[in-house]
């Protein structure tokens, strides 16, 4: 099903995204905390003439990481390089581009959980020495060549913090957990964005965007540009609410920010009347994985607490009854359930 709340987990860069993405720190908005352990962090770096130690980010897609993996290379008058864990398949590969670094670049990986162990391997001594050790030949007469690597910065960035191994996430300095952002923050984003695509648009609008952009600047993004859509072909200067209303109820996305899938999953889930459902089952219901489930389409539900997850398995909350305007199964009715 193709979904216009959808984020993916690999950011693709179309030259749009590329060019709404902020290009001064001062423009990033909200993750407050994170940006200001990291302002002291690049400071230090700076002072030092050193490259700033190995980070890695964690959290759901679309938040922001690689916007702030570029934001860190320009505050550090670095070269970045993006690639992601799924497309180093041989150690050869990322032997390429490390010694293509150069001295102070950032390398940007996304999904990093998904480099193979053998991967991992090779990347251990270039963040630690920054060394690549190439063993030439097999058996009794290989070899392990040295050879030495300028001294970068590896970004990492995964929406599976629980998937990377110990080793590797020990190598980093610092890990950041990403944050979902509150509606104030994204309606600015909104508007920044509408201002850049020439679009501009009323506050009541960048409003009702942000209130159905599910916390996350990407879907803000892509709802925006469907929304300026409308708002071009009905000859509008400036997006107004109602149109934003209008669009948004179009492209089938709720005032919760639920879309078509999300209220098929918590509709099979208030089914169950209290009952929880696994994630198998519920990846057979709803013809999708249960990675999909858990690392796009859960956590924003789950952090706003409209379901919970136990041992047994998925479980609606009575917020979901609430926004699916259901009544709870009542309370000795769960008593017995459980
Ligand atoms: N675009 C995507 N994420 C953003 C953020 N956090 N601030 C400003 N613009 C953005």
């Amino acid at each position: 099903m193709e979904r216009v709340v959808e984020v993916e987990k690999i950011a693709f860069d179309s030259a749009e995204d590329a060019s709404l993405r902020p290009s001064e720190w001062d423009g990033y908005i909200g993750q407050s905390a994170i940006k200001s352990n990291l302002r002291v962090f690049i400071d230090a770096a700076k002072k030092r003439k050193e490259p700033i130690d190995h980070l890695l980010f964690f959290g759901p897609p679309g938040l922001g990481k690689t916007t702030l993996a570029y934001l860190i290379a320009r505050e550090m008058g670095a070269n970045i390089k993006t690639t992601a864990g799924p497309m180093i398949e041989k150690s050869g590969d990322l032997a390429a581009i490390l010694t293509n670094l150069g001295e102070n670049d950032i390398l940007f990986i996304d999904e990093i959980h998904r480099l193979s162990h053998a991967i991992e391997e090779v990347l251990y001594p270039a963040m630690e020495d920054y060394r690549l050790d190439i063993i030439i030949g097999s058996g009794p007469a290989a070899q392990t060549v040295k050879i030495d690597l300028p001294r970068f910065t590896l970004i990492g960035a995964t929406t599976r913090a629980g998937m990377i191994s110990n080793p590797l996430r020990d190598r980093f300095g610092a890990h950041f957990r990403m944050q979902f952002y509150n509606p104030s923050e994204l309606a600015q984003i909104a508007d920044r964005a509408a201002n850049k695509l020439g679009k501009p648009i009323k506050k009541d609008a960048a409003d009702e965007i942000a209130r159905r952009a599910r916390g996350t600047p990407r879907i803000a993004l892509r709802l925006l540009r469907r929304v300026r859509d409308y708002a071009e072909v009905e000859g509008e200067t400036a997006i107004s609410r109602d149109r934003a209303y209008a669009a948004l109820d179009a492209l089938g996305v709720n005032e919760y920010g639920f879309d078509a899938l999300d209220l098929k999953l918590l509709g099979l889930l208030v089914e169950a009347r209290g009952r929880a459902i696994g994630l198998n089952t519920l990846g057979a219901a709803l013809s999708e994985d249960g990675a999909t489930i858990e690392e796009v389409i859960e956590p924003y539900l789950l952090a706003n607490g409209y379901l919970e997850r136990t041992a047994r398995g998925r479980i609606a909350t009575i917020k979901s009854y609430e926004a699916l305007k259901l009544s709870p199964p009542s309370v000795s009715n769960q008593a017995k359930l459980f």
